[in-house]
Parts: structure tokens; sequence; C-alpha cells
């Protein structure tokens, strides 16, 4: 691989400056991935492998980010479990219009072909890798388990998200059926994304801060933490990024993840204090820095490296998803500004 800047600050290993990509980097913000929407709708284009593959390379080539993450979105994994899913142009995200709310609806899910009706992203991750010619990296990628379930009770996204919480409440044994059920899906579609050639993979765990201590340990990390285990394999580094979570670094860094992302809301100093050596960390600039000049994106961008010091094990990336009215050359100048500020916070090679 030419570019080894992403996967050795994964595995902790000293770089010459420190790698930068964008979580939801292949997104809206880009006329260029617009043009292709106007073309296929969303789930469309998840799964045709050549418009996937194709949206995949536009932020290496458009912005030249250090990393690849394979275009696809992590409610196709409910899908793929029999929950019709629909994403509609412009308005309300996405939702499940039958959401699951009865242990008979539980049980209706199918597990053992899941993985296997995910063949379209396997087939994305080749046509992707074909294309980029080793230029970066790929990265793979799924919701966790309660995120995931979180969508399939309440049906949509919510501020509350009452009914997963009510159920985790008022039957936790029925929540943790469909847990158990959702990580071995995971866990497998995981697994299958490494086979088919992805170089890292990212377990998004969105809604983990909705969660209480216990009920977080209890009903998201226990569930993370048996996929990292089954998914883990040498050179292949793997990346849990829990939303609102950043209080809970030890526990994450427990899990035997190789690395931790931050959302914004965590000094990078402190966390990586929490890290103590165990674990890279991943993050985590404010994603509406990028509406400020680019003088001020480059400022952040030294701040947040002066946060980290001079150490290995940095991944600098966006403490959550690019926003989609956000000018393509404001990601330009931040990605320029972690190249160019970056190499004196490390040690000449
Ligand atoms: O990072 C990348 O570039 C890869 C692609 C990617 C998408 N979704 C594409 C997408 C990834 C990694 C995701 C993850 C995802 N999807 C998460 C976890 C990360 C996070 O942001 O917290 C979640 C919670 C979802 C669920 C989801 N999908 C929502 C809430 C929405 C609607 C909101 C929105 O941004 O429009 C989507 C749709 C979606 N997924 C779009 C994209 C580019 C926009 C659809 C479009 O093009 O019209």
């Amino acid at each position: 691989m030419d570019n080894r800047l992403f996967i050795d600050s994964c595995f902790r290993k000293p770089v010459p400056r420190t790698p930068v990509w964008m979580m939801r980097q292949a997104g809206r913000y880009l006329p260029e991935y617009r043009a292709v929407r106007a073309r296929a709708d969303f789930l469309t284009l998840c799964r045709t492998p050549a418009l996937a593959a194709e949206v995949t390379l536009q932020p290496v080539d458009i912005l030249g980010v250090d990393a690849a993450i394979i275009f696809s979105d992590i409610l196709v994994v409910p899908e793929a479990m029999g929950m019709e899913l629909v994403i509609e142009e412009g308005q309300g995200g996405p939702r499940f219009p039958h959401p699951l709310r009865s242990a008979s609806d539980i049980g209706r899910l199918s597990i053992p072909g899941a993985a296997d009706r995910l063949g379209y992203v396997m087939d994305a991750i080749r046509t992707a890798k074909r294309e980029l010619r080793g230029r970066v990296p790929l990265i793979g990628f799924s919701g966790s388990p309660w995120t995931l379930a979180a969508y399939m009770v309440e049906g949509h996204g919510s501020k509350n998200f009452r009914f997963p919480k009510e159920l985790i409440c008022n039957n936790p044994a029925l929540a943790h059926e469909l847990l158990e059920k959702t990580a071995r899906v995971v866990a497998r579609y995981l697994a299958a994304q490494i086979d088919a050639g992805a170089d890292a993979v990212q377990i998004f765990d969105t809604w983990g801060g909705l969660l209480t201590p216990p009920a977080f340990r209890e009903f998201s990390l226990r569930y993370i933490e048996t996929i990292v285990r089954e998914i883990r394999r040498p050179g292949i580094p793997v990346i849990v990024f829990c939303k609102d979570c950043a209080h809970h670094l030890p526990e994450i860094a427990q899990t035997g993840c190789d690395v931790v992302g931050l959302d914004w809301t965590f000094g990078l100093g402190e966390a990586r204090q929490l890290a103590a050596g165990k674990v890279a960390l991943q993050g985590n600039m404010d994603p509406t820095i990028l509406y400020a000049r680019p003088e001020r994106i480059r400022e952040e961008v030294r701040s947040l490296l002066a946060a980290y010091g001079p150490h290995p094990g940095h991944i600098f990336n966006l403490g959550h998803g690019i926003l989609p009215d956000i000018p393509v050359d404001h990601a330009r100048a931040f990605i320029e500004a972690v190249k160019e500020e970056s190499p004196a916070f490390h040690t000449p090679a």
C-alpha cells in the first residue's frame, strides 16, 4: 500500500505526519456526489457496486484524504435481516415503516442468511479496492448492535428513542435477544468485509450516549466487545466510535479495539491520558468548525494537534460526520491544514 499513515497510526507506530479522513466524507457536500445521486436513489447507489465504488473514491481524488470508507449505510443491516427500509428524498431521514414492537416481530428476523444478502457491499468493497490501486486503505463499517436496535425498535431517528429505551427497562430479556441476534449478524458482516478486502473496520455506536453508564455497559459495550473479539485479525485495525461516550473511554479501550473514535465534547490531551497508550485515538474536530474561514479551521487543527502532542497514535477526523452544506473549499482547507501542520508533531523518518 502506498500510503500507510492511517494503518500505522491505528497501531500507534511512528509516522511522519498525522493521517486524516472524515466521517461521511462521501456525501452531499460534494457536487460530484450530488451528480451521481441525481442518477440513482440512495439505496440503488448502495446496491450498485460500480456507483458505490465511484463515490467511495471521490474524497480521495478531490480532497486527498488518507483513507477511503466504503459507501453504504448502517441501516442496510436491519434491511438484510428482513425489515423494510425507506429512505425518502430530502426529508425525514431513513425509516422502518414496520418497527419491532413485540417478541414475535423480533422472532421473525432472519439471522443466518442476513450477511449473505449484503453481498453487494462485499462486491462494492472489491470494486473500490481494485480502483484504489493501493493508493490509500479502505475502511469497512457497521452500526453497533445497540444503535441498529434503536432504529429497528423506534422505526426512525429520534431525540429520546422512547421505544428502545422502554424495551430495555420493561423487557431486558427481549432486548438482549434482539441485541444478541443483531451482534451475530454484525460480526459475520464485518468479517465478510475484511475477507472482501477491507483494510480496517469501524463500528459506529451513534446512540451509545443515550444510555446511563450501567445500561451502556449492559446493552451496548458488551455486544461491541463480543464483535471485536470475533473479528480481530492481525494487521486489520478495529475502530470503535461511540458518540457522546468519551467518559467511557477506558472501558471502550478494553474491548480489544485498536482505535477509539471521539466526538468533539472531550479534550484530546485528556483522552490521550485516559487511553494510556493502550489504543490510538481518532477525532475529534467539531464538524461545525468547517463553516469558519480557512484560517480559523487551520487554527483549530493546530490546537488539536497540540492537545494530542508529539506522540504516535492519532488519526485526525471530525467528531461526527461532515455536514451536507459545508463548502468543499473548507473541507479541502481542513485536509491540507492537517497535512501541513502535523509534521511538526512527528519525528522525520
Ligand atoms: O462515511 C462515509 O462517507 C460512508 C457512508 C456512510 C453513510 N452513512 C452514507 C449516507 C456512513 C458511514 C453512514 C453511517 C450512518 N448512517 C450512521 C452512523 C454514523 C453517524 O452519522 O452517526 C447513521 C446513524 C446512519 C443513518 C442515516 N443514514 C441517517 C440518519 C441518514 C439521514 C441523514 C442524512 O445525513 O441524510 C442516512 C442517509 C445517508 N447515509 C446519506 C449518506 C450520504 C444521505 C442520503 C442521500 O444521499 O440522500
